[in-house]
């Protein structure tokens, strides 16, 4: 199942993780995080946590060369699915990536059974915030300096009901950094 764009639009394809895709990923991962994950943490959830689910998104039409642009990783624990990390390659922010990512990763987490959605967020991540908000998450509490490299606290962003949550709301990838100019949609 595929990400579908309007033809101005930057296309860009939604589909499970591969172990190819590692290095693109960890490139992202490090130009997006004080603290990326290694490696093993990558290969561990994709080869053998059975509650975790992995998507990237990446460019290019069918007969292109593709580059994965960004991430998603969702964990299932219990009864809530948690967004473990999310993020796109910096070259192509604030497009739209992160808004689809994030719908169709919460488009599976209803159809696997589940609507409450939970994450940790840096208190200074307003980007993050506002991109959460946008799919209904509510800032529930806090873990107090929870992030080791610089004592940073955590937001928990929850959202109880993804039920009530509009996903097939359109959205626009567009191919130029505005972000009052977007084009887009697709479906998981
Ligand atoms: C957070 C991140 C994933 C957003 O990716 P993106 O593809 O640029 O986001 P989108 O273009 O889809 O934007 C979706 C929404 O996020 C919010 N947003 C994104 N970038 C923003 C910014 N620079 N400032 C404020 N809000 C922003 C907005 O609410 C936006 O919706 P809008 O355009 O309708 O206002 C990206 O900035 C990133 O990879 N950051 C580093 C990794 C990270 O912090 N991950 C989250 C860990 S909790």
């Amino acid at each position: 199942m595929n990400a579908v764009v309007s033809a101005a639009a930057l296309k860009i394809q939604i589909r499970a993780m591969q172990p190819d895709d590692l290095p693109r990923v960890l490139e992202i991962d490090q130009q997006s995080f004080s603290m990326p994950w290694p490696a093993s943490a990558y290969q561990y959830e994709l080869n053998e946590n059975p509650d975790s689910l992995l998507w990237v998104a990446e460019t290019g039409a069918a007969e292109t060369v593709r580059t994965v642009i960004g991430m998603i990783v969702v964990w299932f624990i219990i009864d809530e699915a948690h967004i473990a990390t999310i993020a796109v390659d910096p070259e192509y922010r604030q497009r739209g990536v992160a808004n689809e990512l994030l719908r169709w990763a919460l488009k599976a987490i209803i159809q696997k059974g589940f609507h409450i959605a939970t994450l940790e967020v840096r208190v200074h991540n307003i980007a993050a915030q506002n991109l959460y908000r946008t799919f209904g998450f509510e800032v529930v509490g806090s873990r107090p300096r929870y992030y080791r490299d610089n004592n940073e606290d955590a937001l928990i962003m929850t959202v109880e009901r993804l039920d009530r949550i509009d996903l097939d709301e359109p959205k626009e990838i567009s191919m130029v950094n505005n972000r009052n100019n977007r084009k887009e949609r697709h479906d998981p």
